[in-house]
């Protein structure tokens, strides 16, 4: 396994009394030994299923990548429709391992159709949508794991019509359905229309469900090595049996962000330095927002937990977030994804020898600026007494995307276990799906349509015209 993790810069070792002191680390050596075997005795029960989904898919890769290897043949594009841990993952993962422009390459260079994650309601979009793909070349991927949730099932029901305007009785070709096996209206309707069908598996939550077919199916039809990803997985699986801290990489990422909480540190920043990275911030924060956001721990205390995490790209966000970090509230850990190895690089060109200021950077190269100024921005943090760490890969491709996937799912399950709450209920999320259900006059949410009608209206003296 090529992924290491660097705490350095989050210990007093480097950062004098800011930083966690080893006699900290060692006090909290108890809980997280508790938290890991908690993880470890719920491994593939009620919502941990997602511990499995490394080891027990060879059938299902196997169905996925013919299934994958048809769609490539058969389409222009691939769509999407998802929200939240139906969408993140898929983006994230194609992203990072895909090129960077990939929908613009000629197909010949493409080798697979065109793919876009729609992953909201919003009208402009969904109609900018339609005007890059002929629905009749287009296979669309619906992914819902309840089967209910309204933008997803608002998408759907768009192109389905949209499909049957144009193909009639074909129609249903064109659709793929990645859904609960019995719960939910998706399977219901595929059933009825003859969709080609996944499952997500009731004991994977939508947040951990990108290295079930949620995930596996999309990176197949892009052409990315599932059994990769899901090797990558297996290995950090394997170093995350070690119940200590020295030598598993997602317990200690855990315990320090515990550690770093209890210090008022109640940000967590994630930076990487990679664009093909950036999305990985992204479905990192519904993971960790959604999993550890909670009101109330397991026994019904009021908790109010969560750190807030933040996506900040380097170098981009050099240029704007890190003042913040540099010189605002000792509020925040930073997170640095290093890339070792870049997959193509790009020489800085000679032709300034008269202008010694611009001329120290000719002959070096982009890979190695974007290396140089992780290094600059961790040392400056670093001598503020600003807590950060880093995590390198050797490089990206599907096994260390996979591994880091998993690496991140292990340390968000330590978390919830040690603030003792449930990581795997979104009730903060049910509550708004729940107001809009009844908003729209949903049957069975009568009693919260009355609750919203008779609500306070907002004041007037509060809006300013
Ligand atoms: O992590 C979760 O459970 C959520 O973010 C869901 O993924 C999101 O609400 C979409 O749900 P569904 O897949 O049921 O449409």
């Amino acid at each position: 396994m090529s992924i290491t993790v660097n705490y350095n810069n989050m210990m007093q070792y480097a950062l004098g009394e800011r930083g966690i002191s080893d006699a900290e680390l060692k006090q909290q050596e108890i809980l997280a030994q508790s938290a890991h075997f908690q993880v470890e005795a719920g491994r593939g029960r009620d919502m941990q299923g997602w511990m499995d989904l490394p080891y027990e898919q060879g059938e299902i890769v196997k169905t996925i990548k013919s299934a994958a290897s048809r769609i490539r043949k058969s389409c222009e594009a691939f769509v999407v429709l998802g929200i939240g841990g139906s969408a993140l993952g898929p983006q994230a993962v194609f992203t990072a391992l895909k090129h960077y422009y990939y929908n613009e390459l000629p197909k010949k260079l493409r080798k697979g159709p065109r793919f876009y994650v729609c992953d909201n309601v919003d009208p402009e979009r969904m109609n900018a949508l339609l005007d890059v793909i002929n629905v009749e070349k287009t296979v669309f991927c619906v992914i819902t794991k309840s089967g209910a949730t309204s933008e997803t099932m608002s998408q759907f029901l768009i192109v389905y019509d949209l499909l049957k305007s144009a193909l009639g009785d074909k129609a249903h070709e064109h659709i793929v359905a990645v859904t609960s096996e019995d719960k939910g209206n998706l399977i219901k309707l595929a059933r009825k229309e003859g969709f080609e069908t996944f499952f997500i598996p009731a004991s994977v939550g939508g947040r951990f469900s990108e290295l079930s077919p949620v995930g596996l199916l999309p990176a197949a039809v892009v052409g990315i090595d599932i059994s990769k990803l899901l090797k990558g997985a297996r290995d950090m699986d394997r170093k995350c049996r070690s119940k200590y801290i020295s030598k598993n990489p997602a317990l200690a990422l855990a315990v320090l962000q515990y550690i770093s909480v209890k210090q008022g540190k109640n940000i967590n920043v994630m930076m990487p330095y990679s664009d093909s990275l950036r999305y990985i911030s992204d479905w990192y924060n519904q993971l960790w927002a959604e999993s550890l956001g909670k009101e109330k721990d397991k026994l019904g205390k009021t908790v109010n937990c969560g750190q807030t995490p933040v996506k900040a790209v380097g170098v981009t966000d050099q240029h704007s977030q890190v003042q913040l970090y540099n010189e605002g509230p000792y509020d925040k850990v930073i997170t640095f994804l290093e890339v070792r190895d870049f997959r193509s690089d790009v020489t800085i060109a000679a032709g300034c020898e008269d202008f010694p200021d611009v001329n120290f950077l000719c002959g070096h190269s982009l890979g190695e600026l974007m290396s140089k100024e992780l290094y600059a921005t961790r040392y400056a943090l670093t001598q503020r007494g600003r807590a950060n760490c880093t995590i390198t890969l050797d490089a990206v491709d599907a096994y260390h995307i996979g591994a880091l996937l998993y690496l991140f799912q292990m340390q968000t399950a330590y978390e919830g276990a040690m603030l003792n709450i449930n990581a795997y209920d979104q009730p903060g999320v049910e509550g708004g799906k729940n107001a809009t259900y009844a908003l729209f006059g949903r049957k069975g949410y009568e009693a919260k349509a009355e609750e919203i009608r008779s609500s306070q209206p907002d004041a007037d003296k509060y809006i300013i015209k």
